[in-house]
């Protein structure tokens, strides 16, 4: 794969490919059905099919400034952190689950420590996970500090530092990051993200499934009738939602403050590339527009969608991500982290989180609506539209083949199959047994299968 970066210095993302002509739905091409956005049993599959076999942005490498940094996430229900060794100076990722009686190491949203403790009974683990202290366990014959590190967490980071985590704990079926993401490294080059630096996060809390709001992000069919500010910053003729491999480019074309040379010049209150009024900033003559002091300040949009539940959005002040953390099935927290362009004027910053958050809040109202329609019963299925609403067909098929894949694994297995789970080959022999029982009493609530019938 080409790694070679591509254009940084003109900032400008590549076209999108053109359509071919005449694309049709064929019929059957429907959303999955509403039960899908509200069952508890289809949301543990999902854990099982999907989320724990996926792999998922955390954060971005420029957030960790030193040995020992961390941030603690929570995904579906699995606890992890993601940290700085100090042994190697590598991003790491962990379970956030002490090896000895399994209390969280790690309490704080964030923090720094090259030495993690964990306050149940003082077990302590460093930077890299190595278990380092076990009080009163020295005597202990059989015990092995080296057989009891953190449970690593596999992680990946991108060139341009992005984090990723995959829970999938069977290595033979881990698909590699740059075969599971096949092609999206050299589309991520056209932006430079080493010239962004952290400025903030924020979260919203949803009462709607992950679905509801990856419905809304895979198409722009909707923006021009709920986004008024993103569809005057963007021609919203443009969009569009390209899929690739287990990710989809969105592209649109930026409404410019220069018009073309044929046309005439611009009304005088379309002042930011955004469409929106720049408070106290000196207009330009109508006669002879001042040259931008950003020359990336005006480029179309590189948005990317990562299967499942991620959003990478570069504009040119900013780039943000979105992780849609699933909690249960109408029940979802969305975080997004903000970083803008070095030395971007502190107003300029700010007109891009209101412009941003005035754009989320909208797909958010979207959702908690949407859902509470869905949870109803009454509305089953609906049609898409075949290049409107693409993304999120492609989408939806990818979770209705992994769902139907990882299903038809478990009704061969006669049990459910949780590619995150890590057994302890050093316990009791009879473990296993005592597993099987519980299996059979349909009580491993942590796998779901009390919400299946065998
Ligand atoms: S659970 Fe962590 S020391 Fe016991
Ligand atoms: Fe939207």
């Amino acid at each position: 794969m080409a790694s070679t970066k591509v254009d940084i210095a003109r900032q400008v993302p590549s076209a999108p490919p053109a359509d071919e002509p005449a694309a049709r739905l064929l019929p059957g091409e429907h959303t999955l059905p509403a039960s899908w956005w509200t069952s508890e049993k289809v949301f543990e599959l999902e854990k099982r099919s999907i989320f724990n076999k996926s792999w998922l942005f955390c954060i971005h490498s420029s957030r960790f400034n030193k040995a020992g940094d961390y941030f603690r996430f929570t995904f579906a229900g699995i606890n992890f952190f993601v940290i700085k060794s100090k042994v190697d100076n590598q991003i790491k990722a962990f379970h956030n689950v002490c090896r000895h009686r399994a209390y969280p190491v790690v309490r704080k949203d964030k923090g720094s420590s090259t030495v993690l403790g964990c306050k149940y009974h003082g077990w302590s683990y460093n930077s890299d996970g190595k278990l380092l202290k076990a009080p009163h366990f020295n005597d202990v014959e059989g015990f092995v500090k080296e057989e009891n590190s953190l449970f690593p967490v596999n992680t990946h980071v991108t060139e341009q530092g992005l984090v990723f985590v995959n829970f999938n704990n069977d290595p033979e079926s881990v698909i590699p990051f740059d075969k599971w993401f096949e092609g999206l490294n050299s589309e991520l080059n056209e932006f430079d993200f080493s010239d962004y630096e952290y400025h903030m996060s924020y979260e919203l809390d949803g009462q709607f499934n992950w679905k509801t709001l990856m419905d809304g992000y895979q198409e722009c069919y909707h923006c021009p009738t709920a986004h008024p500010g993103l569809s005057s910053a963007f021609k919203m003729e443009t969009y569009k939602v390209v899929p690739k491999n287990r990710y989809c480019r969105h592209y649109a074309q930026i409404v410019r403050e220069e018009q073309p040379e044929s046309e005439p010049e611009p009304e005088p209150e379309q002042s930011s590339w955004f469409g929106m009024r720049k408070q106290a900033q000196p207009q330009p003559s109508p006669q002879k527009k001042p040259k931008k002091a950003n020359p990336g300040g005006e480029f179309n949009g590189l948005w990317v969608y990562l299967f499942p539940t991620n959003g990478i959005n570069c504009y040119s002040p900013a780039w943000y991500s979105i992780r849609v953390l699933p909690v249960s099935p109408t029940h979802t927290i969305l975080q997004y982290d903000i970083f803008t362009k070095k030395g971007l004027d502190e107003d300029t910053k700010k007109e891009f989180v209101d412009f941003l958050q005035l754009v989320e809040l909208e797909d958010f109202n979207l959702c908690q609506l949407t859902q509470k329609n869905l949870n109803e019963g009454v509305y089953s299925s609906g049609y898409l539209h075949p290049l409107k609403e693409r993304g999120v067909l492609f989408y939806q098929n990818l979770v209705r083949d992994m769902v139907k894949e990882h299903f038809a694994l478990e009704q061969a297995a006669g049990k459910p199959i949780n590619p995150a789970i890590i057994s302890n080959k050093k316990a009791n022999k009879d473990v296993q047994e005592l597993e099987e029982i519980c299996n059979q009493l349909e009580c491993g609530s942590s796998s779901g299968s009390s919400e299946l019938q065998w």
